[in-house]
């Protein structure tokens, strides 16, 4: 059925879009198949990193053919002068049922890594059997050769632009749209 947003731009606010709703869903099959292939016979647990990847994560797990559970967590990140003072903490911790699990965390970007390593650290000091990532974007970071960690399933490679969209804010704005993109100037 046809809505009545079919004729507008994709988003007002968008200057470009980076990756459609249209290459997001076909990816999201073939990770979740791999996902499906990768923990065969076993359960899995997701960690949801909140609030960016909540509709990554509820369009992925609908595709995955596992018994999993979802496991969400909230980290802030502050900023600092050197990398040493900068850092993560979580803002809503694991429940607690890590330990012994195969965990899955899920983000929306890979950008310095160190969300995702703060979160791998995390995640084995409370005793999980293992610990994968995926992200569905990871930004390009010449300036940033040893980034930490890797990831082991990414949706997609962008450039380094700063993107919005299917999960990523700005200000906290912008979630909602169906593709990921970049903000027109008078919005940023
Ligand atoms: P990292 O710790 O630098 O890898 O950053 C990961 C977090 O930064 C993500 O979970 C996002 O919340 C945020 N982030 C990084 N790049 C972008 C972007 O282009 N748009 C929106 N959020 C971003
Ligand atoms: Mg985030």
């Amino acid at each position: 059925m046809k809505n009545n947003h079919d004729n507008l731009p994709p988003h007002l606010d968008l200057e470009k879009v980076i990756v459609s709703r249209e290459q997001i869903a076909q990816r999201i099959v073939a990770l979740a198949d791999e996902l499906t292939r990768f923990y065969q016979g076993k359960e899995l647990t997701i960690v949801m990193v909140l609030t960016g990847a909540l509709i990554f994560v509820s369009d992925l797990v609908r595709k995955i053919n596992l018994k999993l559970h979802i496991e969400p967590v909230s980290i802030s990140s502050y900023p600092g002068k050197s990398t040493a003072t900068q850092g993560c903490e979580f803002r809503l911790p694991p429940s607690g049922r890590i330990a012994g699990r195969h965990v899955l965390i899920v983000d929306d970007i890979y950008d310095s890594g160190k969300t995702m390593e703060f979160l791998e650290d995390a995640l084995r000091q409370a005793g999980a059997a293992d610990v994968h990532s995926c992200v569905l974007l990871r930004k390009q970071r010449a300036d940033l050769p040893d980034r930490p960690s890797e990831v082991h399933f990414v949706g997609f490679d962008i450039p380094d632009e700063f993107v919005v969209g299917y999960g990523l804010d700005f200000d906290d704005l912008y979630r909602n749209l169906p593709d990921v993109g970049v903000l027109v100037e008078h919005a940023r």
